[in-house]
């Protein structure tokens, strides 16, 4: 390997992380000088929740494939640590060290990948730093904290990431404000998105029905939430019809608690988890999205379509206070509120946010490259960053 080469590794591990590679390894590919290594760790591993993103986004095969599966959470995280480890001990040992990794989000992987690479002193870049639920009940707010302690660049999607990472006593230096890396890949794609037959083939109309998806624990793992919230949809689908793409947690906890969401009052279509065009086509065409994602709450955001936000609190507040979205929690009376208000045009519109323009990838290129004192092949467009 040439001297002037720099080794950066940048890890994925779960549907969401897939999706934000994407937009980093293309920019990437203008500094030559950056050899880029793709770690997937295996903790989505269904063609569904994995093979179709590399698929359709063009995703390179990744160089190392950890393999680790599905577990508890200890189980699942000291799978990736042992096994990220020993690959990096083992590329150090060959005399071809790590200079940086990235982690993407707020995944097992994204804390595990962490942990390793600041143990052997491998600085850390987080995407999507500083986002907090100020809940501790969920496992990526844990996987968030510990992330953004460790690492060295944190690249913000939106304001409030910034604001947070500084009252928690972190210094402008190492906090940008980049924009959206998730909405990168939305506008790439959503017209070939909205292209394809998805509609025919479901027999659905554009603005003619709902969009549900669910894969909190909070929300599908305790079966009397499971049974409320299935009880909710039911109602809103005897106003409009809803299509269902289930998670595998959601499909097993439904089977678990014997619940049915399709019965003849109601109009919910069932259908597995989507690949990425299919589902940005139902998306982007639907008349509203009912959800706990924490990507779907952006995408919406970004492309203007009221969503119900099926939690108590959320760590993208621009998507509140800018966007689409409404925290409904499990409040049978707000959301019936908020679909009337939908379905009567009577919902606020919101905005695109700043720097959610297509160009965070390429931000986060050029200060990764900066980190590694490298320069670009070619000029990349100037941009904003956090004082
Ligand atoms: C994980 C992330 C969550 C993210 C979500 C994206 C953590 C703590 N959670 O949740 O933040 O929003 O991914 O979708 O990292 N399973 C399959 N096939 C797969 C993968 C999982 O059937 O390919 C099933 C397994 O039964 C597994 C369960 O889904 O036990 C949960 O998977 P896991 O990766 O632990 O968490 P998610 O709920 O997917
Ligand atoms: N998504 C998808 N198919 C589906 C459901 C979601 O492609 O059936 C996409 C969605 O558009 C968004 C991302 O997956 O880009 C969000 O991932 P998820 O909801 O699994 O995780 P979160 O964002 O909550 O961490």
């Amino acid at each position: 390997m040439s001297e002037s080469l720099r080794r950066l590794v940048l890890v994925v591990g779960a549907r969401p992380n897939f999706i934000k590679a994407a937009p980093i390894l293309d920019a990437l590919r203008e500094y030559p000088d950056i050899n880029v290594t793709l770690v997937h760790t295996g903790q989505h591993y269904d063609a569904q929740l994995s093979d179709v993103f590399f698929e359709e986004l063009h995703l390179r095969t990744p160089d190392i494939h950890l393999q680790v599966g599905s577990g508890s959470h200890a189980v699942q995280t000291g799978r990736v640590m042992e096994r990220f480890e020993e690959y990096l001990q083992e590329e150090r040992s060959a005399g071809r060290p790590v200079d940086r990794v990235v982690v993407l989000g707020d995944v097992n992987s994204t804390l595990a990948c962490t942990l390793v690479a600041s143990k052997m002193q491998i600085p850390v870049a987080h995407v999507e730093a500083g986002l907090r639920s100020f809940d501790r009940s969920m496992p990526e707010e844990i996987n968030r904290i510990v992330t953004d302690s460790l690492a060295d660049l944190l690249l913000c999607s939106e304001p409030a990431g910034v604001e947070n990472l500084r009252r928690e006593g972190r210094t402008g230096r190492e906090i940008h404000l980049v924009g959206n890396v998730m909405i990168d890949t939305l506008l790439e794609n959503v017209e070939k998105a909205q292209n394809r037959s998805i509609l025919e083939e479901l027999n659905l109309l554009p603005g003619g029905y709902g969009v549900v998806t669910l894969h909190r624990p909070a929300n599908v793992d305790d079966p009397n939430q499971l049974r409320r919230l299935v009880r909710v949809l039911v109602e809103v689908s005897r106003q409009i019809p809803l299509v269902f793409a289930v998670h595998p947690r959601t499909a097993r906890a439904l089977e678990e608690a014997k619940l049915q969401c399709s019965s003849a009052d109601s109009q919910i279509l069932m259908l597995g988890p989507q690949g990425y065009l299919d589902f940005l086509s139902l998306t982007s065409q639907a008349k509203l999205v009912m959800t706990d994602s924490g990507g779907l709450q952006e995408e919406t955001t970004a492309i203007g379509i009221p969503c119900l936000t099926l939690r108590p609190n959320t760590e993208r507040p621009i998507t509140i206070y800018e966007g689409t979205s409404t925290l409904v929690g499990s409040d049978v009376d707000q959301l019936r509120d908020g679909v009337e208000a939908i379905l009567d045009g009577d919902y606020p519109n919101g905005r695109c946010p700043e720097l959610w323009d297509g160009r965070a990838g390429q931000r986060i290129a050029r200060i990764l490259a900066d980190a590694l004192a490298l320069r670009p092949a070619i000029t990349t467009p100037s941009f904003q960053r956090a004082a």
